[in-house]
Parts: structure tokens; C-alpha cells; sequence
């Protein structure tokens, strides 16, 4: 896969202006959703590389990352002049440059996107890494390609616009890439303030971050090996989603991938040895910044179905990312369903859920 230019940028007019040089270009669209068109696109509606972009958008949220939404952005580059020249801008989260990027690399074989998120979500995971996608029926991300963008570019500004819930969804995949990485990186990031944010000290959070997400990246595009290592805290964190629905309660996604880690830490202690203390740190960290998500032991089945149907599994048997301690990473680990369920005792105690 090409590898994607990640800028992080403190002057946005400038990189975003260069970053569109470098992509020789027909005609310029931007992509929004109503979120973003109303909060972000007037931080850079002004700015004299995007004059005479045409601005495309969709409904905000995950629920609007369908063919339809997907068919109108199609339908707007077609009838409005785009050609297999023409360059996307996606602004927004990750449900924007997922579903513009997918767009971009579908639309007369693909033409160049560059990406700029504005959640910290999709600044540390969704815009950075090539998977493109939409969900369709009723499956998330079921359809779409490995794809990169030419260009992402990482402004923090966008984050002092958003919620302390959006903020702590991101941070949970940092956290992740954290315990993926090295212990310094993963003591930084549990000893962070997330009550009172230094955003000048989260930018450099994010940068590190991203270098670590990159890095797995460019070692294995597709998915084949260590870029599972990018699933941990997801197995769980998937099925508490998907139980979250069903029950109409709702959970960001990183509170779910929080909450995951929580369990698959633990397996990872009685199944490949990490280490209590650093087990006890996290779950600390967790619980402290993330609340706890209630269960009884009546939805275990429930919730061991969800994780059997996991995309990432192969043959039925549930695939996990365990770790033997900060920056071991072992892929393609199995647990046993009675392995499972005391992992959802452990949680339910330890959270005191
Ligand atoms: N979000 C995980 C990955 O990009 O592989």
C-alpha cells in the first residue's frame, strides 16, 4: 500500500495548500457532514487554495455511513463536473473520511483524497491507515477497500471543539497503541490528565501515537499479521457495542474498546503472563476516566455470541490480540468459553458492575 503523507500540522492553511499541490487536480471537492459543514468547514472556508471547491454534505453519525449517503457523494462528484482528476477533501470523523475515502477510491477507479479529521478518534485511528468502508446491512464496515489517503493532516485546534466524551472515545485507542508500544509511551499516557486537558502535551500524545499506528501499518497493509495488534481491547469492545444496541443504550466507541481492554488484559494475565501491576494501573486508569458499562451473567451468552461472529475470527473460533506485557503482542490467541466467562466475572467485579 503507497504510503500516506501524515502531517501534523500547526499551521493548517499551509499544509492543507501544500498538501493539495502535490496532488495535480482538475476540479476540488470537500466532503462535510452537517456537523462539521457547520463547525469546522468556517475554520477553513476562507483559505485561498480551496477557492472554487465545491462542498458535498452528508447527515453527521455512524448510522448515515450507508450506500445512500455514499450514492448522494457519488451522484454530486458525477454531476457536478468530477473526473478521474478530481481530488476529495474529507473533513470530519472517522464516519466522513471512511466513507469519503471510500467514495474517492471507488469514483471513476479512484481519484486522490486527502483527509483531515476532526475527532481524536479519527486523528489516531479511522483517518490514518487506508481502510475505507461503509456499513451495510446492519453490518459495520462491511463494505469497502484498504485505500490510502495521499495525505492526512493532524491539527489538534479541531479537538478543543469537541466533548470530554469524544475526547476520552479517542484516547482509549491511544491508551491502546500505548500498551502496543513501549512502557514509557504507555506510562505517559495512563498518567495523563484527561479532567484537565494540556493540549499542547496531547499533541505530542497524538503525534507519538500516530507514529506507532503508521508504523504497524506500513509493516503489514492488509491485515495478514502484526496489524492485528491494532484489534486489542476490540473483540470485547465489539461485542459491548453490538450488546449496547441491542438493549438501545448508547456507547461511543472507545468507551466500548476502554472497557474491552479491561477484559482482554485480563486474559492476557492468566493466558500469557502480563503483569498485575500494569494490569491494575490500566483497569485504574479506565475506571477512573471511563465509568463501567453494566452487565449481568445473564447476557454472557449474549455477549459470547457477538464475539464468535467477529469478522476478524476464522472459522468460528474467536480471535484474540493478547499481550505478555506492555509492547509483547501476541496475535491469533483463542480462549476457551470458560475462559471467557470468568473474564466477564472479572470485569463485573473489578468494575463492581
Ligand atoms: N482500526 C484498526 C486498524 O486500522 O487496523
Amino acid at each position: 500500500m503507497r504510503k500516506q503523507d501524515i502531517i501534523i500540522s500547526n499551521d493548517l492553511e499551509a499544509s492543507l495548500c501544500h498538501a493539495i499541490e502535490q496532488c495535480s487536480h482538475d476540479k476540488l471537492f470537500v466532503l462535510t457532514d452537517h456537523t462539521t459543514n457547520e463547525k469546522c468547514r468556517p475554520l477553513i472556508a476562507d483559505f485561498d487554495c480551496l477557492k472554487g471547491a465545491e462542498y458535498i454534505s452528508i447527515p453527521a453519525t455512524d448510522e448515515h455511513k450507508t450506500l445512500e449517503s455514499l450514492s448522494y457523494v457519488w451522484s454530486y462528484l458525477s454531476q457536478n463536473g468530477g473526473s478521474r482528476h478530481s481530488l476529495l477533501i474529507n473533513l470530519g470523523g472517522g464516519m466522513v473520511t471512511d466513507l469519503g475515502g471510500f467514495a474517492a477510491s471507488t469514483f471513476k477507479r479512484g481519484i486522490n483524497y486527502i483527509n483531515i479529521p476532526t475527532t481524536l478518534l479519527a486523528m489516531v485511528d479511522a483517518a490514518v491507515g487506508g481502510k475505507t468502508g461503509i456499513n451495510f446491512n446492519g453490518l459495520k464496515n462491511e463494505i469497502g477497500v484498504f485505500s490510502p489517503a495521499h495525505s492526512v493532516l493532524l491539527n489538534t485546534t479541531f479537538l478543543k471543539t469537541l466533548d470530554t466524551a469524544n475526547l476520552c472515545s479517542g484516547y482509549a485507542e491511544m491508551l491502546k497503541h500505548g500498551l502496543i508500544s513501549t512502557e514509557t509511551h504507555w506510562a505517559e499516557l495512563v498518567n495523563f490528565d484527561l479532567t484537565n486537558i494540556d493540549y499542547a502535551a496531547l499533541q505530542q500524545l497524538v503525534a507519538k501515537s500516530v507514529s506507532i499506528k503508521e508504523g504497524i501499518v506500513q509493516t503489514d497493509p492488509y491485515e495478514q499479521g502484526i496489524r492485528k495488534a491494532l484489534n486489542l481491547g476490540h473483540t470485547v469492545g465489539h461485542a459491548f457495542e453490538s450488546l449496547a444496541l441491542a438493549e438501545n443504550r448508547t456507547v461511543l466507541h472507545g468507551y466500548a474498546v476502554a472497557w474491552g481492554l479491561i477484559c482482554e488484559l485480563y486474559l492476557s494475565f492468566i493466558k500469557t503472563g502480563f503483569p498485575k501491576d500494569r494490569l491494575r494501573q490500566t483497569i485504574d486508569f479506565i475506571k477512573n476516566n471511563y465509568g463501567v458499562f453494566a452487565f449481568d451473567c445473564k447476557v454472557y451468552e449474549q455477549l459470547y455470541q457477538f464475539m464468535t461472529h467477529d469478522k476478524k475470527n476464522t472459522s468460528g473460533i474467536i480471535n484474540f490480540t493478547l499481550m505478555g506485557d506492555i509492547g509483547d503482542i501476541k496475535i491469533n490467541q483463542s480462549a476457551t468459553k470458560e475462559e471467557i466467562f470468568e473474564m466477564l466475572d472479572f470485569y463485573r467485579e473489578t468494575t463492581g458492575c
